[in-house]
């Protein structure tokens, strides 16, 4: 089923100059789509519109088969959960436990059941020891993590991570992404996350590539990711696996064409047999 879908989208924060140019998209339930494109290029403004916290100039935006409009915003909102780049600029509690809390008690989850959700969102994201701190009081990444375990307690269908993750150490990073992936694993979560990480997009099942508020190509990473000189030229990286094959191919050595270093090292592994 469609999760999300975006129709001839424009969007201008001036009303003169164009930040978001005839955008359409669909997104699958259950995938794992994500946006990339260089500082500037809508990524953010687009995340902005999906949640109806921009208006469209034009165009429509359709989620669950519900018109983003007047009537379906609250319906809508309570369907898709984000964190943002920046964490300082979403807490609202006094504690840790209760910035967890915020969006639980606006989901009219009953008191009894509030503490031990608290307790599990905390846990799975490393915080549990946090529970009673002052949410200004922890570093960036902290931060973050808390806002994540907030979005995922309210069990939201869609999620989106606006860069969410880019201030965590790698340690972090790798457990926060291992977290997100188990449970969209778990549970049906549709997920959109807007990176720079090249590598986190050879693992997702769509991506979409923005150019100054346009799509500029969009389909499965193996597919989209092969453009290397494409990625090369709006300013984007490419994975290390490409990079890799680019060297072998250099000594005379030709795998086949793979965008994760899991599948690079299989291929070397496979011809490794061969020989
Ligand atoms: N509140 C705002 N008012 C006016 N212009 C804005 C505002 N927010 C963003 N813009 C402009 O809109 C364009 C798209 O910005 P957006 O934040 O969507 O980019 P992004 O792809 O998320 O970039 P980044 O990778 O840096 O986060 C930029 O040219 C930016 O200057
Ligand atoms: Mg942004």
């Amino acid at each position: 089923m469609e999760k999300i879908k975006l129709e001839n989208l424009h969007f201008s924060y001036n009303q003169e100059t164009p930040v978001i140019k005839n955008v359409s998209l669909s997104i699958e339930e259950g995938t794992y789509t994500t946006i990339i494109g260089h500082n500037g290029s809508g990524k953010s403004t687009i995340a902005k519109l999906m949640i109806g916290l921009l208006e469209a100039q034009s165009g429509s935006i359709i989620i669950d088969r519900l018109p983003l409009d007047e009537a379906h915003i609250h319906d809508i909102r309570n369907r898709i959960g984000i964190v943002f780049q920046n964490p300082d600029n979403q807490f609202i509690g006094a504690t840790v436990a209760d910035d967890i809390a915020f969006g639980l008690e606006n989901h009219q989850v009953p008191s009894e059941q509030m503490q031990n959700i608290i307790e599990t969102y905390a846990k799975k994201v490393s915080m549990s020891k946090f529970l009673n701190s002052e949410p200004t009081k922890l570093s960036g990444g902290q931060k973050q993590r808390v806002a994540i375990a907030g979005v995922l307690a309210m069990k939201p269908q869609i999620i989106i991570f606006d860069e969410a993750t880019s201030m965590l150490d790698p340690q972090g990073k790798a457990e926060i992404n291992a977290l997100i992936q188990e449970i969209h694993r778990e549970e049906n979560l549709t997920m959109i996350s807007i990176t720079h990480d090249i590598e986190e997009v050879a693992h997702s099942d769509h991506v979409i590539v923005l150019d100054q508020g346009q799509i500029v190509m969009e389909g499965k990473p193996e597919d989209v990711l092969m453009h290397d000189q494409k990625l090369i030229e709006l300013s984007l990286d490419i994975p290390n696996a490409l990079k890799f094959q680019k060297e072998l191919w250099k000594q005379g050595v030709k795998l086949s064409p793979c965008i994760t270093m899991e599948k690079v090292v299989e291929e070397v592994c496979q011809l490794r047999f061969k020989n």
